[in-house]
């Protein structure tokens, strides 16, 4: 065996020591909310990297980025003269010899920073897509799991003077225990795919805030404060200058302070997403916020909004630009997705599978679309292994600290397609919707199930857990996956799920645009034809749904994902959108609007 051979002998029984101990010091902190309100400087731009397809710089330990000191001395690894990647965003879609790279990637950024005296500093993370151990000073500071959403370490006692050097080691290797698992239908972007922030604050700041409208009233707004240091006993202001509010609270020796006071607002709906400035003023911090006021409940089989029935005319979107080919992160990828879903008619949007950026729920609030929001527990998830637990409450509290404030954010599905026979899976998503309850009560809440049978074109949905949901969700695919056995308009439902709101969150087919490759009435050619017909039948099957409040085509447009693997027409492309990975109009898309239109 030659030397090298030697060397990766030790180098991979090494590996298989160290992934035995638990590394991780810190887990990423909970991240403070509103950033962009806050004293912050982007990180954003160019970072130094180093691919690192075996994994082996774990072994060279190259956050230490040693050099050679004696005339002998030499080092198999530099940041320097190496190539760099654009943050945010995802690796993949940067360098063609990452295309279908799932592994390593060290990403490296110097700073300086002149922190005020008594100030504190942190590092936050939009998101990393799936692993992050990042490095400060050639010092572990922490890790991360999770793809979609913030996190953040604190820094303050652990920067110098001068160029401070950050290095995160970033890997999007697919896991058996992840969330997602091994197997989704859609493309691992990996990397540092959103916006990176330095936050300087006070040694006491306000961390954290629910402001909303009191539930099951419109003329109260209620809430509370959190401040995180020193001095948590704190006078607090909120003004709402429109509103002619100025109310004063104070936080206790937790750091919490109650908020309730009357106020009569216009309330937020698609057809008026009015926005309120919220300015909340303590003794060491000074945050606003756009916020608006909304009531989002049940009534029987109904979903009322600001108290009236409301029908979500609904469309499904990845976090992906079609057009560069590339992971979604910014005001502009959010702009195009968003305004082709409002010129659809609709006035909500189910972000799969995952919590996608804040600038894409941000800009829906002020466009007036209602927003789904969702965990990336996806199919087949291992909800028996040790730690799950863990992982599914940590992202839970993630996305909802985020996005609480984001009046236009109703529903919080819980997981998309997960099967009660998978061991752990009923006990798993039961507790996890009372915890989804107990951090929020003022929101709709849901899991999204397949399980159903189609016989004598009767449909059958079931599921143990519909009782824990508020709303039944389901998604169907008759006319594509599931042939139709009889006229959609005669479609039975058995049981008729009892007296709760149904959403149909998914159905619809393939089709390429402009296909032109064989019969119109057979699936295997992917003619825009044959979608077309799927959209017609799917709005005639419509109105046989029990409690229908809501339905969701499977999707406004096409989007990478290898498992689609057709040469011809998919191409690493899921075809369902109904506008081709160009944007171009698909018959079904008419179909859809004009539905819409009348709905
Ligand atoms: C599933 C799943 C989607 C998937 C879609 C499809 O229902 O929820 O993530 O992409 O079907 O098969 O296209």
């Amino acid at each position: 065996m030659n030397k090298s051979g030697h060397f990766f002998l030790l180098f991979f029984s090494t590996i298989a020591f160290s992934s035995l101990i638990p590394f991780n010091l810190i887990f990423g902190q909970s991240a403070m909310i509103n950033v962009s309100g806050r004293n912050t400087a982007l990180l954003n731009g160019e970072w130094q990297v180093i691919i690192d397809p075996t994994g082996i710089g774990d072994w060279r330990e190259v956050w230490k980025e040693k050099k050679p000191e004696r005339k002998t001395d030499f080092v198999e690894y530099s940041f320097e003269g190496g190539p760099v990647l654009n943050v945010p965003g995802d690796f993949n879609s940067q360098k063609p010899e990452l295309t279908f790279y799932e592994g390593t990637i060290w990403y490296k950024k110097t700073f300086t920073c002149d922190l005020k005296n008594g100030n504190r500093l942190f590092i936050h993370f939009g998101a990393v897509n799936y692993k992050a151990d990042v490095y400060l000073n050639g010092e572990l500071i922490g890790n991360h799991e999770g793809g979609f959403t913030p996190f953040q370490f604190e820094i303050t006692n652990l920067i110098q003077p001068g160029e401070n050097r950050l290095i995160v080691k970033v890997n999007n290797l697919r896991l058996k225990d992840g969330l997602p698992g091994l197997g989704y239908d859609w493309f691992n972007y990996g990397g540092i795919t959103r916006d990176v922030h330095l936050i300087e604050t006070e040694s006491s700041f306000i961390e954290d805030y629910f402001i909303r409208l009191q539930e099951h009233s419109f003329n109260e707004v209620s809430g509370w404060i959190k401040i995180n240091g020193d001095k948590l006993s704190q006078n607090i202001e909120i003004r709402i200058e429109d509103l002619n509010i100025n109310y004063k609270t104070r936080s206790n020796d937790d750091g919490i302070a109650e908020v309730k006071f009357p106020a009569k607002p216009d309330l937020w709906s698609p057809e008026n997403p009015r926005l309120y400035k919220v300015i909340i003023q303590s003794e060491t911090d000074s945050l606003s916020d756009e916020i608006g006021f909304r009531s989002i409940e049940l009534k029987g089989t109904k979903i009322l909004l600001n108290g009236k029935p409301v029908f979500l005319k609904g469309v499904n979107i990845h976090e992906e630009n079609p057009l560069k080919g590339v992971k979604a992160f910014s005001k502009e990828d959010a702009a195009l997705l968003l305004n082709w879903a409002r010129e659809l008619g609709c006035n909500f949007v189910r972000l799969a599978h995952y919590p996608h950026n804040e600038y894409m729920i941000e800009l829906a609030e002020k466009m007036g679309l209602m927003v789904w929001e969702e965990l990336p527990i996806y199919q087949h998830i291992e909800f028996a292994e040790p730690g799950m637990t863990d992982k599914m409450d940590l992202m839970l509290r993630e996305m909802i600290r985020r996005d609480r404030n984001r009046c236009n954010v109703v529903i919080w599905s819980l997981s998309n397609e997960t099967y009660d026979f998978t061991p752990g899976r009923n006990n798993a998503l039961i507790e996890l919707t009372k915890k989804c309850r107990g951090l929020d009560s003022t929101r709709l809440i849901t899991s999204v199930i397949n399980n159903h049978g189609y016989n004598n074109n009767t449909f059958n949905v079931w599921d143990t857990l519909f009782r824990y949901f508020d709303i039944i969700s389901l998604n169907e695919y008759l006319g594509w996956y599931i042939p139709w056995q009889g006229k959609p308009e005669e479609v039975k439902w058995e049981p008729v799920v009892d007296n709760k709101p149904v959403i149909i969150s998914e159905f619809g087919g393939e089709a390429l645009y402009g296909s032109n490759y064989g019969p119109k009435d057979e699936a295997a050619y992917w003619s825009e034809e044959y979608q077309e017909k799927i959209y017609k039948d799917q709005i005639e099957m419509f109105s046989t749904v029990p409690n229908l409040s809501g339905v969701c085509p499977w999707l406004l447009v096409d989007y990478r994902s290898f498992g689609r693997m057709h040469p011809v027409y998919q191409k690493g492309w899921n075809r369902k959108g109904l506008l081709s990975d160009k944007g171009e109009k698909k018959k079904a898309w008419f179909v859809m609007k004009n539905y819409y239109n009348k709905k």
